[in-house]
């Protein structure tokens, strides 16, 4: 019998650091031939996560422009899909997520009548604009895709409710199984200031922040909290790898650049970024992989937003949402850290998101659909 041809499209970091286990899964599958292709919305920080995670794409559409357009991201990726899917000739294409390059994946994939498995799917907040775009990118995918590997029970249930009854799928989130390949207890740093950083002496609380929808006045507002938090708590370290986007860039650096006691970092590779969580006493961001790695460490997540499609880690009590307002971020974040009953009540590691094996799963899944295996036992908390 001839191999299945499953292609995986990714194209920004967050992507590729859930994607690059499937990846490696689907090459070790007798049955199946693992094709690569990257957008390269992401340049920079994709081609980090393919070094730690050694990959090699079969096609590479490196789409990046400064200051791009969710538009021209989309109309790029679209063009660069008919050569890469002509070419490589899928019997079916896995998207992941919410971003611009997963719309446009799967619809390309629509466009040439190839069967979509959507990763990560039925994550949702029911708000259009928040977060933005990424709420619209995964209905639409919904409405696309013929397989949906939900990470979460909660989000099957939110895809049943859009009547979504068919190709569903729990199988825990594929971040899981890769932090379990990353964090390791006698990891060392390769950046030489994460090893130098005052560990034993000091609260290392680790900070992210992008989301389009908090562009402008909100970004603002977290980024004046932060340095409040920084200003008022001296037996703190903030580290803040930096999204590469100009926006943020410019925000942080304006906010932040001159406190002593905020290390405005490069973005990390994968492994050290997940080490370092490991490590840190608490995280604030509004990255959504975050809020699902954290819970797994043991350590508190506040979020950086007004609301969140992952509410699994709020109700297991490690993750709060702290909102956008100034005050309110500075409040709480006071609380975790001069409070040691309310941080302990929080750091406590959970696994709602996963068991480390949704990337078999996922493998059995498109065997199972293709009538080569037996279907996966759902995943469950
Ligand atoms: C994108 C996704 C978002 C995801 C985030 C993860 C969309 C619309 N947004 O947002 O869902 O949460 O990635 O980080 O798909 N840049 C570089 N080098 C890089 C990466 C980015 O220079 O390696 C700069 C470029 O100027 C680029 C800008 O950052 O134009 C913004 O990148 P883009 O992918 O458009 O948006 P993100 O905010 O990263
Ligand atoms: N991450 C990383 N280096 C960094 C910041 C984040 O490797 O400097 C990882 C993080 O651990 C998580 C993923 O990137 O696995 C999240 O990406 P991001 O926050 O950009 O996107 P989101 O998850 O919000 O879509």
């Amino acid at each position: 019998m001839e191999k299945l041809r499953i292609m995986s499209v990714f194209g920004t970091r967050p992507e590729a650091i859930k994607m690059a286990p499937l990846v490696r899964e689907l090459a070790g599958r007798a049955d199946i031939a693992s094709l690569c292709c990257v957008t390269a919305q992401h340049r920079q920080m994709l081609d980090s996560v393919l070094e730690v995670f050694s990959l090699t794409p079969d096609r590479d559409l490196d789409i990046m422009t400064p200051r791009q357009t969710l538009s021209t991201i989309t109309a790029k990726c679209l063009t660069g899909m008919d050569a890469a899917v002509e070419e490589l000739q899928p019997d079916m294409i896995l998207v992941h997520g919410d971003t611009s390059t997963t719309f446009a994946g799967a619809l390309s994939a629509f466009y040439h009548k190839v069967p979509v498995g959507h990763v990560e799917a039925g994550l949702r907040t029911y708000d259009k604009y928040s977060p933005y775009p990424e709420e619209m990118n995964r209905k639409l995918v919904t409405a696309i895709a013929d397989l949906y590997f939900c990470p979460t029970e909660n989000n099957r249930q939110n895809l049943l409710r859009e009547g979504v009854t068919e190709g569903l799928f729990v199988t825990g989130n594929t971040v899981i199984d890769a932090l379990q390949t990353t964090v390791r207890k006698d990891y060392v740093f390769a950046a030489d200031s994460l090893n130098r950083l005052p560990w034993d002496s000091k609260k290392i609380v680790l900070v992210t922040c992008h989301r389009r929808e908090n562009y402008g006045q909100p970004m603002e507002d977290i980024m004046t909290a932060l340095a409040d938090i920084a200003r008022t708590h001296r037996d703190v370290e903030l580290v803040y790898p930096v999204h590469l986007s100009p926006v943020v860039q410019e925000c942080a650096r304006r906010n932040l650049g001159d406190i002593e006691n905020v290390h405005l970092i490069a973005p990390l590779a994968a492994d050290e970024m997940h080490n370092l969580m490991a490590r840190c006493y608490l995280a604030l961001t509004d990255s959504g992989g975050l809020q699902e790695e954290a819970p797994a460490l043991g350590k508190p997540v506040l979020v950086l937003r007004r609301e969140t499609e992952r509410p699994e880690a709020v109700e297991a009590g490690t993750v709060k949402l702290a909102g956008v307002e100034r005050d309110a971020i500075a409040d709480m974040a006071h609380t975790l850290l001069t409070d040691s009953a309310a941080y302990q009540a929080m750091a406590r590691a959970v696994n709602p998101y996963g068991d480390g094996r949704a990337c078999r799963r996922i493998a059995d899944a498109i065997l199972w659909h293709f009538g080569r295996g037996d279907r996966p036992e759902d995943f469950r908390a």
